[in-house]
């Protein structure tokens, strides 16, 4: 297992790139399924995540080969319609080639996923709208059977909350199905807009991209199609506050700056400067006092669906408020159990209090938050650990990167070319 080895106290400099985004690239690869062919995805990043989805596709027969960040994936006949126990504890997005599969077999096994370190997470939303498009589900040996009955018809469903990958999987089990389907109060993140042009370069109809009712008007065949995944809206917003944290000026290039207006305005609160461009953010961080670098204001944040204040960045924007001037309520209505950053936090000496669902972040100066050994604990928890060792006194060692690994594209190579000091070493 590799460590990382920060050394805080390096502003950064320079411009850094973001990687596609790997909560577009999974459901795009798992969307390749609904038709035979060879489909083309551009700008689909290297992680441990896409790599995993790769071999669930392959082992339901899809053949692929990549060159850079171009996939090509080759579907023409499907061998398999299960989505194994293994794959699935290590990638709960396995769970995404649900809807494909009962488009194209009327059939699917996927296994159930467990409760992870972020909450229980579980599927229900996903099984009731099958279900309403004629499917039949019930659960053998941990293993989720879905059969179609008939046809998949299309229906009414409605999502109690937004749910993402629940509004993909339905969506792609929907755009074969007979007749219209509607999906009310559906998620409206830019990854499933991603996910809607791609269906649509496939032939399928879908209305109200962008919004929380989508109308799909089912097509009779769907046909391979080109793609490309749109820029990793967490990464980028992961460099922001990086870049708020350590201190300095950097142009993050190839990301969309619309897709990361919540982060913007609470960075512009905390006194960042920041200046869009086409596909592009300058953030740039006040001069210090002198004594040392730049000090945040702390703002309060909540997290909500899109295009509230993402989940994804709450653990990240915390370790920038524990060097905050003042107090921030950090509160988390998404997932029940993301405040597991929160005690590693704590070892370096950041001041924070869980009360439920919220943190109260009362900030501390650079000399209180101190570099230790701490451990990451899921993907977003790593990269707010590695920000707080950016800032942080002295040097950090957050063990079990393997996490950061599924998401982040070389993440310390791309900070290392910033000018942060940062290396990756064997344990
Ligand atoms: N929920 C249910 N039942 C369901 C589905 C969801 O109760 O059937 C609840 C969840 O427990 C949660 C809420 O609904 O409280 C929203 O969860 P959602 O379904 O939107 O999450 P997800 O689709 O499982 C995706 C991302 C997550 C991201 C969340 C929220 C992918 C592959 N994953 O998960 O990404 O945190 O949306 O934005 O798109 C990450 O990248 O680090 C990550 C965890």
């Amino acid at each position: 297992m590799d460590k990382l080895i920060v050394e805080g106290g390096h502003p950064l400099h320079g411009t850094v790139r973001i990687s596609g985004a790997k909560n577009a690239a999974l459901p795009l690869m798992a969307a390749t399924l609904l038709a035979p062919g060879c489909h083309t995805l551009h700008n689909v990043p290297d992680l441990r995540d896409t790599r995993t989805m790769l071999s669930l596709l392959e082992q339901l027969g899809v053949r692929w080969e990549r060159e850079g960040n171009t996939l090509r994936l080759h579907t023409e006949s499907l061998t398999g319609a299960e989505a194994p126990y293994e794959l699935v504890k290590t990638m709960r997005a396995s769970v995404l080639v649900l809807g494909p599969l009962l488009s194209r077999n009327g059939f699917a096994r996927v296994s159930l996923p467990g409760g992870c370190a972020i909450g229980a997470r579980p599927i229900d939303f996903h099984l009731s709208g099958f279900e309403k498009l004629g499917v039949r589900t019930h659960l053998e040996r941990g293993y989720v059977e879905a059969t179609v009955e008939g046809a998949l018809r299309g229906g009414i469903i409605h999502f109690d909350v937004p749910s993402v990958t629940g509004t993909e999987n339905v969506l792609m089990a929907s755009v074969l199905a007979e007749g219209k389907t509607v999906l009310k109060n559906a998620a409206r993140e830019p990854e499933i807009g991603n996910l809607i042009d791609m269906l649509s370069a496939m032939g399928a109809q879908i209305e109200g991209k962008g919004t929380g009712r989508l109308v799909v008007h089912g097509a009779r065949r769907l046909c391979a199609a080109e793609a490309s995944i749109i820029p990793d809206r967490i990464e980028g917003g992961t460099y922001m506050l990086a870049v708020a944290a350590a201190g300095g000026d950097v142009q993050i290039s190839g990301c969309e700056p619309c897709h990361l207006s919540a982060l913007m305005e609470k960075l512009s609160l905390c006194g960042v400067d920041m200046e869009t461009g086409a596909g592009s953010v300058r953030v740039a961080c006040p001069a210090g006092d002198g004594k040392g670098l730049f000090r945040p204001r702390s703002v309060d944040i909540t997290t909500s669906p899109y295009p509230g204040f993402p989940t994804d960045l709450q653990a990240q924007f915390m370790a920038l408020m524990a060097r905050g001037d003042g107090t921030s309520i950090i509160h988390e209505t998404i997932f029940e159990n993301r405040f597991m950053h929160v005690a590693e936090l704590k070892r370096m000496g950041a001041d924070i209090a869980i009360e439920g669902s919220r943190a109260v972040v009362r900030g501390v100066a650079r000399e209180r938050l101190c570099g230790a050994p701490v451990m990451a604990t899921d993907l977003r928890a790593s990269a707010s650990l590695v920000i707080a060792g950016l800032s942080a006194c002295g040097r950090t060692e957050i063990s079990r990167i393997y996490h950061l690994e599924r998401g982040y594209e070389n993440m310390a190579a791309k900070l290392r070319a910033l000018g942060a000091v940062i290396e990756q070493v064997r344990e």
